[in-house]
């Protein structure tokens, strides 16, 4: 009872304090053009690649585009895989023939490549290279001879730093014969549906409004608990402009959260429940702001261990687009199910009662919904990292596998809490980074298994983190789970 107080009378000076500097963490906006194009960048050698390109095209409607070094590969096919292990052993990038002149009018570049030596073929590296992709969706495709793609996403993401990747593909040597059927598959996975002209009708763009993403089909009966708010009062603004309206975060990416929602459009098209009420309709008739509540699914491995994710916003909104859907939709890509709780805001007792809800739902329904719940994780931001640490010491459940909490000057915390990641950054006006790294301290003493991290010249809600210092953390927190996965 005397911890309650502590942190209901903590959340009440938390969000005094993010009354007075929740400003001061913003950020400049990052505006994407209004154009809603697909363009295809192949490179191929031997044509497998470029017959997928011409298979996308077909089915999407997009431009094709060949990337053609200006010196082209010999006929000589032994001397080209001999040359192929030289180029990307040392890194060399080859001169290309061509720039594409207007590719910041697309949001969505799908970029093929054969497998050359584990990665991508030089040409695509050069591609990547020459081109600013920063805040476009990158989908990325491979053909290759049956031995993986390597460490191709990685070197990607070197080459083409501030794009957001998603749904790759890739097709071996055995099931080139079966590529129309997979590629259909595939784009429908990735809500890639079926094109009017050049227009995609069904995959959500940062120049979609927010009305636009509470309107699309993938999301009916529940399309406004995507939503940070409750009402409607920010229809019109298009997702490239969403921070402005999330004063207390920054780095605010809206193609991450574009990309996250076409994850759950992807799911949803192929037939899978994303969506779950945790509340019952004689609940929800008691207390009508039950009905703003809810849980979006994000499935991994069947069977696997499940972790919770709830944004902050100083429960005044959840900041889902910024700390909830990408991060599950990341949490999901290593494998685990990751849900996203949306709760209701006013108070911290009602967020935390939800995420309670949220539990007693899964934990009820781990078999239909295919999760483990052994191991489970809860995950905070802000004041969302609050509720996890509050909950997953409560004891009013199994204890959690591990707690990641991004920024939250929560400085009390019991004997009883579970394995904890601790993020923070060194310019955070709302959480002092000090308060933080005590806590972890003190935990650790208590015999705790804390690991803390600090992002130099990162400020409060810094989110995913990617482009600043703090890029990266999740698939440490994810790692640092795995280490209580026993
Ligand atoms: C230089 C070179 C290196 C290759 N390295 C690999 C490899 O590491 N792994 C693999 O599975 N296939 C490898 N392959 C096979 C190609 O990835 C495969 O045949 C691919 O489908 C070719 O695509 P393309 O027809 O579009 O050029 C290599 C081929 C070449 C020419």
């Amino acid at each position: 009872m005397t911890m309650k107080r502590k942190f209901f009378s903590g959340l009440a000076l938390a969000l005094a304090l993010f009354t007075i500097s929740g400003c001061n963490a913003e950020e400049p906006v990052n505006i994407t053009p209004s154009s809603k194009k697909i363009l295809i960048a192949v490179f191929s050698y031997t044509g497998n690649t470029r017959q997928a390109a011409q298979a996308i095209q077909r089915k999407t409607g997009g431009t094709l585009i060949e990337i053609e070094p200006e010196t082209p590969y010999s006929q000589d096919y032994q001397a080209v895989v001999k040359q192929g292990k030289e180029e990307v052993d040392s890194g060399f990038l080859p001169k290309l023939k061509t720039k594409a002149a207007n590719i910041r009018d697309y949001d969505v570049i799908f970029v093929g490549s054969p497998i050359w030596w584990y990665t991508i073929a030089p040409p695509v590296a050069s591609f990547l290279h020459d081109h600013d992709l920063s805040g476009k969706t990158v989908v990325p495709f491979f053909t290759h001879g049956g031995y993986g793609i390597g460490h191709s996403l990685k070197d990607i993401r070197k080459y083409a730093p501030g794009a957001v990747l998603a749904g790759e593909f890739e097709l071996d040597r055995d099931s080139l014969k079966e590529m129309d059927a997979r590629i259909t598959k595939w784009l429908k996975e990735i809500g890639v549906g079926q094109m009017t002209g050049n227009k995609q009708t069904s995959l959500i763009r940062t120049t979609d409004s927010i009305q636009d993403i509470v309107n699309h089909p993938a999301f009916r009966d529940f399309g406004r608990r995507l939503l940070p708010w409750d009402d409607d009062r920010n229809y019109d603004v298009p997702l490239d402009q969403v921070a402005t309206l999330l004063p207390y975060h920054s780095n605010v990416k809206p193609a991450e959260a574009a990309a996250s929602l076409n994850r759950l459009i992807g799911d949803a098209n192929a037939g899978k429940t994303v969506f779950y009420d945790i509340y019952t309709e004689q609940e929800k008739t008691a207390v009508p702001a039950k009905r703003n509540t809810g849980l979006f699914f994000y499935r991994g491995k069947p069977g696997a261990p499940f972790a919770v994710v709830n944004p902050g916003g100083g429960f005044a909104y959840v900041g889902s687009f910024h700390e909830g859907f990408p991060y599950a939709a990341e949490i999901s890509r290593k494998g685990y199910n990751a849900f996203m709780l949306k709760y209701r805001t006013g108070s911290g007792q009602y967020a935390v009662e939800d995420l309670a809800a949220a539990l007693k739902f899964i934990f009820q329904n781990a078999d239909e919904l295919g999760v483990g719940t052994k191991h489970y994780s809860l995950w905070g931001s802000s004041a969302g990292a609050r509720m996890a640490a509050f909950i997953g010491s409560s004891g009013l459940f199994p204890k959690p596998a591990a707690v990641v909490m991004a920024y939250t000057g929560q400085s009390e915390f019991t004997r009883n809490d579970p394995p904890t990641f601790s993020v923070v950054g060194s310019e955070d006006r709302i959480a002092s980074p000090a308060t933080v790294e005590h806590r972890a301290q003190e935990m650790k003493h208590a015999g705790i298994d804390v690991e803390f991290r600090l992002y130099r010249n990162v400020g409060h809600g810094f989110g995913s983190g990617r482009g600043t210092g703090a890029e990266g953390w999740i698939g440490e927190a994810v790692k640092f789970w795995e280490k209580h996965i026993l």
